[in-house]
Formats: C-alpha cells, structure tokens, sequence
C-alpha cells in the first residue's frame, strides 16, 4: 500500500484540517459509529439542540405574542441563507414548505412566462419527476423526460427545464451558469444535494429550490428553501395563493393580492422551530464558511475514490462519481450487483452507515463539518474487511421501505 493510502495518511489530512475542530460541535451519541449519511440527515448541532430547547420556552412563555417575531423568520433566515450558502441577494431567498411544495410553485409560476414543453432528466430525484409531470398534466402541456443532461437542454427549448445542481446519486456537479446561459428556458434548479457542500452562485440563475435537513443540519422535515432572482419575482406568481403571500395579510381582505418581494411564494403558516434550527446552524456554516467547506468535501470525496480504487474494485465495486473532484458534489457512489446487502450489513454489522440507492448504488456522504478524513479510512476499511469476509451474502437480499 502506497504510505497515503495508510491510515497515518488519514490522520495526517485531520491534522491539518482547517475545519476539524467543527466535529465537537455535533451531538455525536456514539463514537464508534461511523455516520457517512450527511447527505440524507446531516447531524444535530450542540448549538441547534440549545436553541431548539430555547425555543420551545420561548413558545411557552410568549404564546401567540411570539408571532410578532415569528412571522418574519422565513424571510429573515432566508436571506442568512442567500448570503452564506448560496450566492444570492437579500431578498430572493425564503424559507418554506418542503422542496416538493417548491417545486410545484416554481414550476407553475415558471409555465405561465414559457410555453413550451416542462423538461427534465430521467436521472433527476424521483418527486422532481412526478411534480414536473403533474404540473405539465394539470396545464396540458408535454412533459420530457430526456435521458441525458444535454438532451434535456436541447428539449427544453422555450419552456421550462429542471436540472439537479448536484446527482442525487453520482454525485455529479453541473455547471449552472454554463446551463443556464446555454438555454432560452426557464430553468429550475434543485439544490438539494448542493446547499452546504459545494459552493453556489445564484446570480445567473432564475430559479431554484433546496432542502435544509441534509449538509445543512437543520433536522428531520425541516423546510426547503426558494430562490427567485429578484426581477423576475413581479412577473412571478403562485399556484397557491395562501394567506402568508397576502398583502396585510391580517386586513383579511376579500381577495388574493400578493406581496411584492420573495413572501409571495409563501403559502400557509411556516413551521418556526425548524426554522430556528436552520437559523442555528447557518452559523456554523458562516463562521466556517462555503469556500473550505467545499474544498473539504472535494478532498475527503478524493480520499473515498482512492480507496475505494485502491481496495474495493477487485470486488466487484465500480465508481459511480465523477473522478474530477470539480465535477463533484460531496457524496461517492459506489455501484456493485448486491449494493443493498452491502449497505445492510455495513448498518448492521460493521458500524458504518451508507445509505442504498436504486438499483446498485452504495452513497458514501462525507459531510465535510462533520467528517473526518480517518472516518472515510475507517468507514472503508470495514467496508474491505466485510465483502473480503463475504458477510453481507448472510443477509436477506430485499430492500426495506427507507432505503
Ligand atoms: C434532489 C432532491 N430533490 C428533492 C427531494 C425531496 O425533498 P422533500 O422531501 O423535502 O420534498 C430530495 C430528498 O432527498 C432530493 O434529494
């Protein structure tokens, strides 16, 4: 084994991390567990457990009064959002429902100002599939599903694309100002697997929607998130015209008239502990900041594909990432026939914790705050030791409802 690919290798990376001393600021119940899961429920911070705790007394305490500052929270963080995790301006940003919901808004707002087809890639997440279907249903306008980024462009001209910044399952890292300035579409972009592991800027882009409980610790069904470029928000309105996107929305006025700025693609009553759990953990991310935070997930991803390269091909393992640590998100997907009993076994017997993606994916997510180079090394090494042992063949071979 070449001396990087040891384990000193490893603790030498962790010694010169910049952002090491991050890890001791997360709830960590056991230590032996390797959790390589960021991507899919990112850890709880020490400071967002005090705050939700705080929170809760402040929901006992003030009651319905706390509304008077409450009801800004959605913006408010909003635009703490724009400005630490992805490039946009005060103002474009809002925080609310999930990113299905937002989905659907920007989807509908965006077919009204383009009518041609509503396109996106066979490969994009599954509810960005059958929100965009539903919606092109609901106007009766075709639907693409192209089986290529670049069919997908090409197919979307005049009407409206939906790209995912970064592959839910390989990781991959598309280039969206290239995108966009490629295409006279609307195009939609999903910062699920992005926001709070690679660095974005917004400005080029018209639209997008993103979730808060994976790389940004903001906890189970935390809301999502909306962007719409601040001069395109006048020509832009909801399907859903709730009472939060009303103007004087305690007038209780006999029609819907929505606000001017981002708060008209609000819809009902946001829920605010998540909220504040968002808002406690965006300053983690402010204080570490997007730059290394993306450079630490290029380099530990690196480390994976070493290994995995290194230890894991003679077993049948295939890269399902980019090898260009540019082109990547924050996640490795490692594709094998019998990925799932893989993924089981290592939960259930070697202390790691993947996750499985259909059909033969094994997704490696090294959140960068919260992992360490040792923990990729490790994480591998039981992964070698296990399919060398051939103990994942004693599991039963059918995926479980949560994958
Ligand atoms: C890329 C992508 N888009 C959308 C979603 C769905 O988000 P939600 O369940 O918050 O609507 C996910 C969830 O993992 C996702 O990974």
């Amino acid at each position: 084994m070449t001396p990087d690919l040891e384990r000193a290798g490893a603790e030498a990376l962790d010694r010169t991390d910049p952002l090491a001393r991050y890890r001791d600021r997360f709830v960590v119940d056991d230590p032996t567990r390797l959790y390589l899961d960021g991507n899919s429920l990112g850890r709880l911070s020490i400071a967002t457990r005090s705050r939700l705790a705080a929170a809760v007394d402040e929901w006992g305490a003030r009651l319905v009064e706390g509304w008077h500052d409450w009801i800004e929270l959605p913006a408010r963080v909003g635009d703490r959002l724009a400005a630490i995790v992805v490039g946009a301006q005060p103002g474009e940003v809002l925080v609310a429902d999930s990113v299905t919901v937002n989905l659907f808004k920007l989807a509908h707002a965006a077919a009204d100002v383009r009518s041609g087809p509503i396109v996106t890639d066979a490969g994009n997440f599954p509810t960005d599939r059958y929100v965009l279907d539903g919606v092109a249903r609901q106007r009766g306008r075709a639907y693409v599903e192209a089986p290529s980024i670049g069919d997908a462009v090409d197919a979307a001209a005049g009407g409206v694309l939906c790209l995912s910044l970064v592959d839910y399952r390989s990781g991959a890292l598309l280039d969206l100002a290239a995108i966009t300035a490629a295409t006279d579409a609307l195009v939609i972009w999903d910062l699920s697997h992005a926001a709070g592991a690679v660095e974005i800027d917004l400005a080029p882009a018209e639209l997008a929607v993103g979730c808060t409980y994976k790389y940004l610790n903001a906890g189970p069904g935390a809301p999502g998130f909306l962007y719409v470029r601040r001069d395109l928000q006048p020509r832009l309105r909801s399907p859903i015209q709730g009472w939060f996107a009303q103007r004087d929305q305690f007038a209780m006025g006999a029609g819907f008239d929505p606000v001017d700025g981002i708060e008209r693609f609000a819809a009902g009553t946001p829920p605010i502990l998540a909220t504040l759990a968002l808002d406690a953990s965006l300053d983690l991310f402010e204080d570490a900041g997007m730059g290394p935070i993306a450079a630490k997930g290029r380099a530990l991803t690196d480390l994976a594909v070493r290994l995995a390269d290194a230890w894991l091909m003679p077993f049948g393992f295939v890269l399902g990432s980019p090898r260009d640590a540019e082109r990547r998100g924050s996640h490795v997907a490692l594709r094998h026939p019998d990925a799932w009993r893989v993924t089981r076994a290592l939960i259930e017997r070697a202390g790691v914790v993947p996750d499985f993606r259909q059909p033969d994916i094994l997704r490696l997510g090294l959140a960068p705050l919260t992992t360490s180079f040792t923990d990729v090394w490790d994480g591998l090494d039981r992964l070698r030791g296990l399919v060398e042992r051939g103990e994942h063949l004693e599991l039963p071979p059918k995926p479980t409802r949560v994958t």
